[in-house]
């Protein structure tokens, strides 16, 4: 890969007023990629967006509920706006710490369907709204975020990340023909205010000794993201790269 492997390239991240999402339009603006930086907390991703382009990048905020068609659609009308099109997706936004603590069992029924929603529901919206751009192009990268969570009894979490695993391998053989590469990134324990850092003590002192490298932090999945939106991975799709320091062993 180049030093700008990014160049022309127009990405949107959702998700990215939170630890991850904020490392991830770094990462893709640093390759070189026009970044639209999107969440759901408007003004965490204007500041998100903010310190990016006091640092010369060429960045733009808006906020979307990725589990609400019509804000999905405004989000995606809004990068190709700005910046012409759109190439690259990250659907990198989810609950998680605000949903933990529930089993399957006791979940009130309205925190299980806020979770499909935007967790699962979510990343589907999100790439149907940009699929016509990257069709019209015949190329594009679709990266969603899973979780090593989904391969461990995780509940209502767990369930929607092995989902968008298996949303990722469908929506590759779909989208195939119009030269559209979907993969997804299945992160360890990062060091993330939603992540590790409400993790409790107990928990943290058993993974550290468990997991080979037991934690990260959200630039450490940089690396991955960038290869998978751009052109070095474009014989890759329907894969879910692990970024957990050994965390789950799979072949
Ligand atoms: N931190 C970890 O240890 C870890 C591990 C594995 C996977 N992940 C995944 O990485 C991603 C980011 O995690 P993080 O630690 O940065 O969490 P985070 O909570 O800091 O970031 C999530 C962001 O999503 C936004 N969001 C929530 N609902 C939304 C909605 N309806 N529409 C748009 N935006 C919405 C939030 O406002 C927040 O800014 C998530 O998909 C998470 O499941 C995190």
């Amino acid at each position: 890969m180049g030093a700008e492997p990014l160049k022309g390239k127009v990405a949107i991240v959702t998700g990215a007023a939170g630890g991850i999402g904020r490392a991830y339009a770094r990462g893709l603006a640093g390759a070189g990629a026009s970044v639209v930086l999107a969440d759901l907390n408007a003004d965490g991703v204007r500041a998100a967006a903010e310190e990016l382009e006091r640092d010369g990048y060429d960045v733009a905020s808006v906020q979307v509920d990725v589990s609400d068609e019509a804000s999905v659609a405004e989000m995606a009308g809004s990068a190709a706006d700005r910046f012409g099109s759109v190439d690259i997706l990250v659907n990198n936004a989810a609950l998680m710490a605000e949903i933990m603590g529930q089993t399957l069992t006791t979940i009130p029924m309205d925190t299980w369907h806020r979770t499909l929603a935007v967790n699962l529901t979510g990343p589907l919206l999100c790439a149907r709204a940009v699929v016509p751009y990257m069709a019209e192009k015949g190329y594009g990268k679709i990266i969603n975020q899973s979780s090593g969570g989904a391969f461990l009894p995780s509940a209502h979490y767990g369930i929607t990340k092995l989902g968008v695993v298996s949303m990722t391998m469908s929506l590759a053989k779909e989208l195939a023909p119009r030269g559209i590469r979907v993969n997804a990134i299945a992160p360890g324990w990062v060091n993330t205010e939603a992540g590790l850092a409400t993790t409790p003590p107990e928990v943290r002192a058993a993974l550290a000794v468990s997991i080979p490298i037991p934690f990260g932090d959200p630039e450490d999945l940089v690396g991955g993201l960038v290869f998978l939106a751009s052109a070095a991975s474009d014989w890759v799709t329907g894969h879910t790269l692990n970024i957990d320091g050994g965390w789950i062993p799979r072949t």
